[in-house]
């Protein structure tokens, strides 16, 4: 918080020491003082000094204080102390992570260093096969044969997996006697590897898991190892399974499907093309926002959720822009990660339960449904938490001071600018398989999703069929539509050098 913290030193009989803290406590910032007063309480340790601190820390002078000095700080301030919601019960708040996490250049290979340190000697490798034949699974199949590590591959894995690749994978677990498995790719092979290793383990059928913590035993050791930016699905513990017998997709919920090691190499990120970019950037975004007006969130994944937002709004143009700006592609991947942070313990909203929906019978990509639905779903819940949409306008850059009104439209717009801006479709409209007469059935199966728990408010069924409805008829002002045009051109042309690359840049922007 602040380094005068580090001069003071701690020493002789105790009572000079409590006399020593207050005195020197007293002359710095609040919030140094109160982590002077915690430190000093620590090393003190008598409980006839303990009392002095606890009451000097409850006091409503330094909470005054602490206030007042933390009004400024978008990440830890206005939110963070005027916490909106109640401890949810009498059992403290639970936060979730793989036990440990590697990101940045060079993860992959620290990963199968933690591995071999682990003792395990084969791994079963749920990847797709298009990341077989782009040669992408052999980066992690070169490091685990280096390592002298075995492996098998499932690459039956495919976007929005399903119950009969689960099937699959598991028979293979046990015919190749594999001890952990390995995830490589997006949120689809993370999740599918998820339920294999999770019902290898417990066994049964996965679709007895969906809901929240079904299962009795740990999984096999999963390490999960990320190639898009994205769903956070490498750290999270949800599992988004497929049953393609009622077309519904499984959210299950369970602490034990959370990868032992999680994986973010930006390195593996660079081949995505600009739609898949986009697409799970926005996927990124809507975590963040579902996660900062859940009913459940809390300060640590306010900060998250926060952090998260300010990161994809900067960095996920330029991502989609050009996919080999390697800064774009770490802060992206960082951005993605805190995103899962906030959600994996806040979790989501109705985006997700409905985008599930859309993802089940229909096999649309996860990160455009989201992108689709998040201005109508938020819109939504602005009329029940306008306030808390002063920090997420903040953090997507903008200075609203006390507004609430003005947060909202400036979210909202920040939203559709930012989706036309990747070149998201405007609305469900745009895909010829979805049909209004479904969105009755899609409001049932979304009002049963474990996601939609926590959004700010229930909606009704009606109310849900509308939210549909209006995601399906959003169109954009033409104003907006030509300003992000504009924005894109001069994008392209200060990153082009030259006439060749600009004019393939703009062909790019218009065959998108
Ligand atoms: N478990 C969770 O916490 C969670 C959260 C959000 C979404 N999800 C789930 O994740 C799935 C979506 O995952 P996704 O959006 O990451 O995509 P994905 O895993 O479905 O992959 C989509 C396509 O991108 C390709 N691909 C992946 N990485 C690539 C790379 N680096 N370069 C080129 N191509 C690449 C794949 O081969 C595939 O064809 C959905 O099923 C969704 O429900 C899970
Ligand atoms: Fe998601």
């Amino acid at each position: 918080m602040c380094d005068t913290h580090l001069t003071v030193s701690i020493c002789g009989p105790m009572q000079s020491c409590a006399k020593m803290l207050t005195c020197t406590c007293n002359s710095l910032q609040p919030l140094c003082r109160l982590e002077l007063l915690l430190h000093g309480s620590a090393l003190l340790g008598s409980s006839q000094n303990m009392d002095a601190v606890y009451a000097r820390t409850a006091s409503q002078e330094l909470a005054n204080a602490i206030s007042e000095d933390l009004a400024g700080h978008t990440t830890q301030g206005a939110h963070g102390l005027n916490y909106h919601h109640k401890s949810p019960g009498d059992e403290g708040t639970t936060f979730f992570m793989p036990s440990k996490s590697l990101l940045g250049e060079g993860a992959l290979r620290g990963a199968v260093q933690q591995i071999k340190a682990l003792g395990h000697k084969k791994a079963l490798i749920v990847t797709d096969a298009v990341l077989v034949k782009v040669g992408a699974v052999k980066a992690a199949t070169d490091v685990l044969t280096e390592a002298g590590i075995a492996f098998a591959i499932y690459d039956g894995c495919q976007p929005n997996p399903t119950v009969s690749q689960v099937e699959d994978g598991l028979k293979l677990v046990k015919q190749e006697n594999c001890d952990f498995v390995l995830s490589f790719g997006g949120g689809s092979p993370h999740d599918c590897a998820k339920a294999i290793a999770i019902t290898a383990t417990n066994g049964g059928d996965i679709r007895a898991m969906e809901g929240v913590d079904k299962s009795t035993k740990p999984m096999l050791t999963m390490v999960a190892v990320n190639t898009t930016a994205g769903t956070g699905a490498e750290m999270t513990r949800f599992c988004i399974i497929t049953d393609e017998v009622r077309h519904v997709k499984m959210a299950i919920v369970d602490w034990r499907v959370t990868p032992t090691l999680a994986v973010n190499d930006p390195k593996t990120m660079i081949g995505m093309p600009k739609s898949l970019t986009a697409a799970t950037g926005m996927d990124a975004l809507t975590h963040a926002i579902e996660a900062y007006v859940s009913t459940i969130s809390n300060p640590v994944t306010d900060a998250c959720a926060l952090h998260a937002m300010k990161l994809i709004s900067a960095y996920l143009p330029a991502a989609v822009e050009d996919g080999k700006d390697l800064k774009a592609r770490d802060m992206m991947a960082y951005a993605e990660f805190l995103a899962g942070m906030a959600f994996n313990s806040a979790s989501l909203g109705y985006v997700h339960a409905m985008a599930h929906q859309l993802g089940g019978m229909y096999n649309l990509p996860h990160g455009v449904c989201n992108a689709i639905l998040l201005g109508p779903v938020q819109e939504y819940n602005a009329k029940y938490v306008p306030h808390l949409f002063i920090d997420i306008a903040g953090a997507l850059g903008f200075s609203v001071g006390e507004d609430k009104d003005l947060a909202v439209k400036k979210v909202l717009k920040a939203i559709k600018d930012l989706k036309n801006r990747v070149g998201i479709p405007k609305n469900l409209k745009a895909f010829k398989e979805v049909k209004v007469e479904h969105f009755p059935a899609l409001a049932d199966n979304a009002m049963k999703d474990a996601c939609g728990l926590t959004n700010p408010h229930q909606p009704t069924k009606d109310e849900v069929i509308a939210l549909f409805q209006a995601a399906y008829d959003q169109e954009d002002d033409e104003a907006d539509e030509l300003e992000m045009l504009q924005k894109q051109l001069s994008a392209a042309a200060a990153r082009c050098k030259d006439v060749a690359a600009l004019k393939k840049a703009m062909c790019e922007l218009y065959t998108k």
